[in-house]
């Protein structure tokens, strides 16, 4: 009998991490396969030597996208006051029996306008998630997905009725800058709660998570010993897809690919060397060629730290040069000594010279992955079992008379004066093609 459970329980686990990788992969490849363009955008001006890096004749000159223009974005959630996020929603309680939901245990969660995917708990039956409108009236939760959403609240978008122990949850990954045409004061009063990266959601959306990447090291652990530069034959790899110059990733790496080589894929890349979509095998054995990778995020903003470090490098062993939140972020919530941060550096140059110098010496470079036969002292938090089963498990927990609505979600998500993000030097349209930008 406990046999049986116990066996039902591996079975169980085991589909989880199957679904878990397969999710992982999907999500790794999302950035460079979300906009691979069906035909080579440019063809007769893209170079066909592969070996030559820096930006096409041209694209230089960009002086008002110039990074020591821009601020230094070192701002981090921690530096708000304790209750930052408090001043944007309102709390209370509804006593009235009748409004409290009256089924058992069961949860039911309609995804309003789910993209392709197929919403999953397996670790949690009872709870389920449907794409299924018709179900909205006896939801406990309804999804609403950041990138569908009418750009100015429209009430017909939404259900038509509200039972007021339902929760409509906004559910984002991505930054502010992606929702920026989006018109969130229009938004007051609308959203329950907030699903996204952040860590003052009330459910988090990560892309990635410390503890699971020391769950796995103490399935496989790893060999103290071991030489991982011996195991390298080449530099620094970038797989990259948004390629629109006012990021400030740009201006960046095209002054550090003056002092190094960087090795560039993606649409932003050499297209023809980069792996078929879908084919995680290829992707995974190209990045452990390579010593380091760039991780660098598409836009810089508070706790923001996606696929780039969590799965295309620390899951590939290649140390992640990171640019994106400020270095007091990646302290809090990844592995320590596991990445460069390039606000450590003076300049792209002196980042170059420091790769190179840890290319020469084995000993230093095999430092940063010294964390994965180090695990921490303090006890880790539960694992974390991806976004939809956080939402499950926090709504069989919630008290069945608790309400909550973001009274100015628009000052939550962005920062009471914006400052959640470093500023855009660009407003316009975000993916504008004039802005396109190609590495050889
Ligand atoms: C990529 O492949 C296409 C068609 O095979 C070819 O025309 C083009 O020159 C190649 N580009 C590069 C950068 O190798
Ligand atoms: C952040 O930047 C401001 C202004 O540039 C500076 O005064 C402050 O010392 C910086 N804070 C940190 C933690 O680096
Ligand atoms: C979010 O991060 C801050 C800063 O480290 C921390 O104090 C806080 O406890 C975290 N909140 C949650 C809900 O994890
Ligand atoms: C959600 O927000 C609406 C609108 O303010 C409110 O009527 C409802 O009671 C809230 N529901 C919960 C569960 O917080």
């Amino acid at each position: 009998m406990a046999f049986a459970r116990q066996k039902g329980y591996f079975l169980t686990s085991l589909a989880t991490l199957m679904i878990l990788s397969v999710c992982l992969t999907y999500l790794a490849y999302r950035e460079y396969t979300s906009l691979l363009p069906t035909t080579t955008p440019n063809p007769t001006s893209r170079q066909t030597n592969r070996r030559s890096t820096g930006l096409r004749p041209g694209v230089e000159k960009m002086p008002h996208m110039q990074r020591s223009a821009l601020p230094r974005f070192n701002r981090s959630i921690s530096s708000f006051s304790e209750d930052f996020s408090s001043r944007f929603y309102s709390v209370w309680t509804d006593d009235a029996s009748q409004s409290a939901r009256k089924t058992g245990n069961d949860i039911t969660v309609v995804f309003w306008n789910a993209p392709g995917w197929r919403p999953r708990c397996p670790s949690m039956p009872q709870c389920a998630l449907t794409a299924d409108r018709q179900q909205y009236e006896n939801a406990d939760a309804v999804l609403f997905w950041f990138k569908s959403l009418p750009h100015v609240y429209d009430k017909d978008f939404f259900p038509k009725t509200r039972p007021s122990h339902q929760r409509w949850i906004y559910y984002v990954r991505d930054c502010p800058h992606f929702t920026r045409d989006t018109d969130f004061a229009s938004y007051g009063g609308v959203f329950n709660w907030t699903m996204s990266y952040r860590n003052d959601s009330d459910v988090l959306a990560h892309w990635g998570h410390i503890t699971e990447a020391y769950h796995q090291l103490a399935q496989h652990p790893a060999d103290p010993n071991r030489n991982y530069a011996k195991e390298k034959s080449k530099l620094i790899i970038w797989y990259v897809s948004h390629c629109y110059k006012y990021m400030s990733r740009f201006p960046y790496a095209t002054e550090l690919m003056k002092h190094i080589q960087v090795d560039v894929f993606g649409r932003c890349g050499n297209i023809n060397k980069t792996c078929p979509r879908n084919d995680g095998r290829c992707f995974r054995e190209h990045i452990r060629q390579y010593k380091f990778y760039l991780a660098f995020e598409d836009f810089k903003c508070v706790d923001y730290i996606t696929e780039k470090y969590w799965d295309n490098s620390l899951k590939n062993d290649a140390v992640p040069v990171v640019l994106g939140a400020p270095r007091s972020d990646f302290e809090r919530l990844t592995p320590p000594n596991s990445y460069i941060h390039v606000d450590d550096f003076e300049s792209p140059e002196a980042l170059a010279k420091y790769l190179k110098y840890l290319d020469q010496n084995d000993e230093e470079y095999n430092k940063y992955f010294a964390w994965k036969t180090q695990p921490p002292k303090n006890p880790l938090p539960s694992l974390f079992e991806g976004d939809l089963c956080e939402l499950c498990k926090k709504l069989s927990n919630v008290s069945p008379t608790e309400r909550k609505v973001y009274t100015d979600i628009d000052r939550w998500w962005r920062g009471q004066n914006y400052e959640f993000c470093e500023p855009l030097v660009y407003t316009g349209p975000f993916m504008d093609p004039r802005y396109l930008i190609f590495y050889n």
